[in-house]
């Protein structure tokens, strides 16, 4: 069954009388415990549309269920157990006078969960995190290791459904590669489901099953990985984007030797 259902989203924007249509007559489906990916250039809709199964942001037009139930708005409670979000940016996601300790219990403390001590530390192992890092600051942390407490953060209510957006763009190369081994890592054990973003055809193809290419809010063409290992792409767009990635992973393999 789909997990997670877009039907004809729209979103649109209002500032100082002009209208952006964000998002135009997006529809979508994801399946439980499979990967999706959003693919498309900067400003083509792709954090808008994480923005709103969360709520955040204008939708004027479209249905989105979860597990086959209408979101309610405002989301709520219930909606937070099943549904979390992760962003590009580890330096500001994470409040900097809080420990990670703080940061991990807020939501078991919101929500009355039991045994906090407990889930802190196995959360902390979870991603591959030594127990002690509870005791720390954010700024004590690697980039990387912000977005491992991140995660860890996103998980802690058990959610069904990561939604993660650009999560390791902000990362040096050969840390974003074990962000996404954790993260592929986390979806067996947890099954959980992905929505993922990223603006990185070499990233969706190590992580998705499926993938949407967007451009100016519009769905361009939806592919599978097969097809995208395949340059099977139907439409110019679509190949162009790929075409692009592809340099740039040719480029980091050619670098000269030393
Ligand atoms: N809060 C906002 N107010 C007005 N326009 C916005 C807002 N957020 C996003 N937009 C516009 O919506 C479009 C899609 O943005 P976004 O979803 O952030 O793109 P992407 O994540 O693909 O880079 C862009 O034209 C952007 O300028
Ligand atoms: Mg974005």
């Amino acid at each position: 069954m789909a997990l997670i259902e877009i039907e004809n989203l729209t979103v649109t924007f209002r500032a100082k009388g002009r209208e952006v249509q964000a998002v135009q007559d997006v529809s979508l489906s994801v399946d439980e415990r499979e990967s999706y990916g959003l693919v498309g250039e900067s400003g083509s809709g792709k954090s808008t549309i994480l923005r709103a199964i969360c709520g955040m942001a204008p939708v004027t037009g479209g249905t989105i269920r979860i597990g086959g139930q209408p979101v309610p708005t405002p989301r709520g409670r219930a909606f937070s157990t099943e549904v979390q979000m992760v962003f590009q940016d580890p330096y500001a996601s994470l409040h900097p006078r809080h420990t990670i300790d703080r940061t991990l219990s807020e939501p078991l403390a919101i929500h009355g969960m039991p045994d906090r001590d407990a889930r802190v530390v196995q959360a902390l192992t979870d991603v591959g995190l030594p127990p002690a890092f509870r005791f720390r600051y954010p700024h004590q942390l690697s980039g990387g290791q912000r977005q491992r407490v991140a995660i860890a953060r996103a998980l802690m209510l058990r959610p069904k459904i990561l939604l993660l957006d650009e999560p390791t763009s902000a990362l040096d190369a050969s840390v974003q590669a074990e962000v996404l081994n954790l993260l592929n890592r986390l979806r067996a054990e947890q099954g959980l489901t992905f929505l993922m973003v990223s603006h990185d055809l070499a990233v969706i193809d190590h992580m998705c099953d499926r993938i949407m290419v967007l451009q100016h809010g519009r769905t361009v063409e939806e592919i599978t990985r097969d097809d995208l290992a395949g340059a099977r792409m139907t439409t110019p767009y679509a190949r162009s984007l790929f075409a692009a990635s592809a340099d740039r992973m040719l480029e980091g393999s050619e670098r000269p030797a030393p």
